[in-house]
């Protein structure tokens, strides 16, 4: 039997459609309670544990989130893949809202996170290989996946991940976009990285809830983030039947 599939899916998505769950596991890590208790369950073929990133409720800012024991929960638990789903904003015009992409680089802005497994009673100071943030052969089966399901999608894409909870002034997008960022987010990092370092396979898929700052012809508001979130998830949810079958 393969290792069960990690799920870490954050706004917008704290049910997954067609998920079967057995199970609420509460955990506990070496690095402290995750942000919510493992739900343990099926999803199409796969055995499936899936994590709320923000907590059930969604009460935990991306700041936050204890995102080492996020993924030391998952690990413990014998995960060997891990999908991560996340809203993001759009600032690349192959990102509006609703858009799916699945992301391929990192750019990190966020600061003052819990950012390492590695630092404290070390034989040996470590750094691992990030040059692709996210598991080549995970992202591939996600791409598989997206295109067997017939969607919308965009293959590709740098991911900024900001400090947030507030968003961005339209300044700092414009300094994003010179980066190469296409999509900002608050969530991908540290998250990426821990899992790299716990050696789990992760990639993620982003769904765009908004333009970014500056790039709408309005203020970004909760409303329009929600309607395109709530579009975008029924695309991720054909995804997720074709990742799973
Ligand atoms: N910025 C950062 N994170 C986000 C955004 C945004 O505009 N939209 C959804 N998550």
């Amino acid at each position: 039997m393969s290792a069960p599939l990690g799920i870490i899916a954050g706004t917008g998505f704290a049910e997954l459609p067609g998920f079967k769950r057995r199970e609420l596991r509460p955990v506990d890590t070496r690095w402290g309670e995750p942000s919510a208790p493992l739900q343990v369950g099926r999803l199409g073929d796969r055995e499936v544990l899936f994590l709320a990133r923000h907590g059930i409720p969604h009460h935990i800012p991306p700041h936050r989130v204890n995102y080492r024991a996020n993924i030391q929960a998952l690990v413990d638990a014998g995960v060997g893949d891990v999908l991560a789903i996340a809203a993001v904003g759009g600032i690349a015009s192959f990102a509006p809202p609703a858009a799916v992409v699945i992301p391929d680089q990192v750019i990190d802005y966020s600061w003052g996170r819990a950012s390492t497994f590695f630092e404290d009673d070390l034989d040996t100071v470590t750094h691992i290989d990030f040059t692709l943030p996210f598991d080549d052969r995970v992202r591939d089966n996600i791409v598989w996946a997206a295109r067997a399901a017939g969607i919308e999608f965009h293959d590709g894409g740098v991911y900024g991940c900001t400090q947030g909870p507030r968003l961005e002034t339209a300044a700092e997008i414009r300094r994003l976009s010179r980066d190469g960022c296409d999509l900002v987010g608050m969530t991908a990092m540290p998250e990426a990285a821990l899992a790299r370092e716990a050696g789990l396979a992760y990639a993620s898929v982003n769904v765009v809830a908004n333009w970014a700052a500056g790039l709408g012809s309005h203020e970004i508001t909760m409303d329009e983030i929600h309607a395109a979130l709530k579009a975008g998830m029924g695309q991720v949810e054909r995804l997720l039947d074709a990742f799973t079958d």
